[in-house]
């Protein structure tokens, strides 16, 4: 059997890592894990009057059901309960097992390279400047049928970069042996060629 394969992409808010990172489990045959959701799930659950450490536990022993997590509220909340070190102790060992699962995984998230998988095979960290990935979630949201504008999308993305880059316990930041993949002036195929191209270079070994 093939040694587990870890693939760590992180980033900020809105880089296209959702995008890349289902691409990259897509060609390379792995399972994929969104850790954002995690978080949006605990946020969810906060803004429902629940406490978030709780909710953090139930969740990872397997309650699931959850109202919708891809609203701006949420995101915010995911972000705001990803500061308490209780929350993200209780979700770690759940991604760590995902990560070990035979056959190898793709996580993505902000602490993967860093401290979930310190030791995955290939670590990318995916960004773009804030107007452009406040333009994109725009467009995602304006799709899904949200009504907002590019001030307050960008607004809500630096708030939340804001929040992940400088909290005390596993802040936002490239891993030291992470590749760093602008996504800014690359259209979502040449991003994901990309990414693409540099899961396989460490594959290949
Ligand atoms: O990737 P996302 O936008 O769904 O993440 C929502 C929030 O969850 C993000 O602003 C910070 C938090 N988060 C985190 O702290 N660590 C992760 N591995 C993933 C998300």
């Amino acid at each position: 059997m093939m040694q587990p394969f870890t693939v760590a992409i992180d980033g900020p808010a809105a880089a296209g890592k959702g995008t890349i990172s289902k691409a990259v489990a897509a060609h390379f045959d792995l399972v994929h894990l969104d850790t954002g959701l995690l978080y949006r799930a605990v946020g969810a659950r906060m803004l429902l009057g629940e406490d978030p450490i709780t909710a953090a536990q139930s969740l990872v022993a397997g309650d699931l059901d959850n109202p919708d997590l891809r609203t701006a509220e949420v995101a915010q909340a995911a972000s705001r309960v990803a500061v308490i070190p209780e929350v993200r102790a209780a979700l770690l060992d759940f991604q760590r097992a995902f990560a070990r699962r035979s056959g190898g995984a793709v996580l993505d998230g902000r602490d993967i390279g860093t401290v979930i998988c310190p030791r995955a095979e290939a670590k990318l960290f995916v960004t773009a400047s804030a107007e452009v990935r406040a333009q994109r979630r725009l467009a995602e949201l304006t799709e899904g049928g949200f009504q907002t504008d590019f001030d307050t999308v960008l607004a809500d993305v630096k708030a939340r970069d804001d929040r992940d880059m400088n909290r005390a316990d596993a802040p936002l930041r490239p891993a030291e042996d992470a590749v760093i993949l602008d996504t800014s002036d690359l259209s979502i195929d040449a991003a994901i060629a990309a990414a693409i191209d540099a899961v396989a270079a460490r594959r290949a070994g």
